[in-house]
């Protein structure tokens, strides 16, 4: 088959959709691999190491979109690469159309086959091309909320570990999947007393055990909240409710009972954010400070890390790719229930139940497409 990688024009991303050894195993299954020259730089993979991979390095987009079967990408298609799509393509990519009423329609308008990332299912339950990016996010608030309690980021200058005859800070993590179980254990790691909340008993009930009592599991309620705003130096919203805009945890009155320079990084802001007082900010400019407390809510996370993730997500998506290239679209959704789920346009059709009820449209279940 023959499979187009071009580089990604969304601003400020980095990633790419395949590596240079994910092209070498395309290439190996004697497919054909062509990359726009560039697109791998941002994640620090050089044309020359797609080249020795056996890729072809193509400097003009148009010739490689007008050659290409199978188009790979990471975010979702920008107005010009719509119009670039035809119904002999199959785009394979991150998508979030059910937030995106314009772009659903450029895809259906252009005939082509898309197949969404982020609905890809997995047997033992869960997303599993969502998950490497919920890892790296989680791993990241750490990171980010360890920095901004620095006193020059606004922070009240207080260190995670702290040090032998000064007390660590006290970490708390709302919602424990799998961006707050990664966070948590970024924060133990780093010597922070860690306490976890969800509504979900089981989930606590995994954490305890697989933590034996080195975090603390509470259980999610208006008080534990409240209790967590008072007594935290760094609290991280991790919460995910399917399907709905994050519930506001923390409010503007309880920010107010938190120590001053206390620290939230709301890794929920790209479901509207799980603190009333937050709002999406940039790499560029990650935080801001209401009534003393400082906010980190920046809504694509994995971005600043690109080569971190570029690897993670080609990790999960290689053996899709692979499979798409190797049997086409039909078969390889077929004989793979939890890859079918991914399919979300085709050929004019939605395919995606949550997408044709968000915009009111028709939906054309993907079995009735496959045989
Ligand atoms: N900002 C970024 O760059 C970035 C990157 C990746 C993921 N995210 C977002 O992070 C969020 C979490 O993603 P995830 O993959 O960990 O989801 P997940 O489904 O694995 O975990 C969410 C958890 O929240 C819990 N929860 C729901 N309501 C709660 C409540 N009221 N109190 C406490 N816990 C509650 C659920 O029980 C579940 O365990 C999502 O909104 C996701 O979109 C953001």
């Amino acid at each position: 088959m023959h499979i187009g990688v071009p580089r990604e024009i969304k601003n400020h991303e980095y990633r790419v959709a395949l590596t240079p050894s994910g092209a070498r195993e395309l290439v190996e299954r004697g497919h054909t691999v062509v990359v726009e020259q560039g697109a791998g730089d941002g994640a620090g993979f050089a044309d020359s190491a797609y080249k020795a991979a056996g890729a072809a390095i193509e400097p003009d987009v148009a010739v490689l979109w007008e050659n290409a079967e199978l188009i790979l990408k990471v975010k979702e298609p920008q107005a010009e690469e719509v119009a670039r799509l035809k119904p002999e393509h199959t785009l394979f990519t991150y998508l979030h159309l059910a937030a995106e009423q314009k772009l659903t329609q450029g895809l259906i308008d252009s005939g082509a086959t898309c197949i969404a990332y982020e609905t890809i299912t997995a047997a033992q339950g869960g997303l599993p091309l969502l998950a490497p990016m919920s890892t790296v996010a989680g791993r990241m608030a750490v990171q980010a909320g360890a920095h901004s309690l620095e006193k020059a980021q606004g922070g009240a200058g207080v260190l995670l570990p702290g040090v032998p005859g000064v007390a660590p800070a006290r970490v708390t993590v709302i919602g424990g999947g799998v961006v707050g179980e990664n966070a948590a254990r970024m924060a133990l790691g780093l010597g922070a007393e860690v306490t976890v909340l969800d509504r979900s008993i089981s989930r606590l009930e995994t954490l305890d055990d697989r933590y034996q009592g080195r975090m603390k599991t509470v259980f999610s309620t208006a008080d534990a909240v409240e209790e967590a705003a008072r007594e935290s130096d760094l609290v991280i919203g991790a919460v995910l409710v399917p399907g709905a805009a994050a519930p506001k945890l923390i409010t503007r009155e309880m920010l107010s009972l938190m120590k001053p320079g206390a620290v939230l990084v709301d890794v929920a802001i790209d479901q509207g954010g799980c603190f009333e007082t937050s709002r999406p900010t940039t790499h560029a400019e990650p935080t801001y400070v209401v009534d003393g407390v400082v906010h980190y809510c920046v809504a694509n996370m994995p971005g600043a890390v690109a080569r971190t993730s570029t690897q993670a997500l080609t990790n999960a998506t290689q053996p899709f790719v692979v499979a798409l290239a190797n049997k086409g679209w039909r078969q390889a959704l077929k004989d793979d229930t939890h890859f079918a789920a991914g399919l979300n346009v085709h050929a004019g059709l939605v395919t995606y139940a949550a997408v044709a009820d968000a915009f009111g449209l028709a939906y054309r279940p993907t079995a009735t497409l496959l045989d």
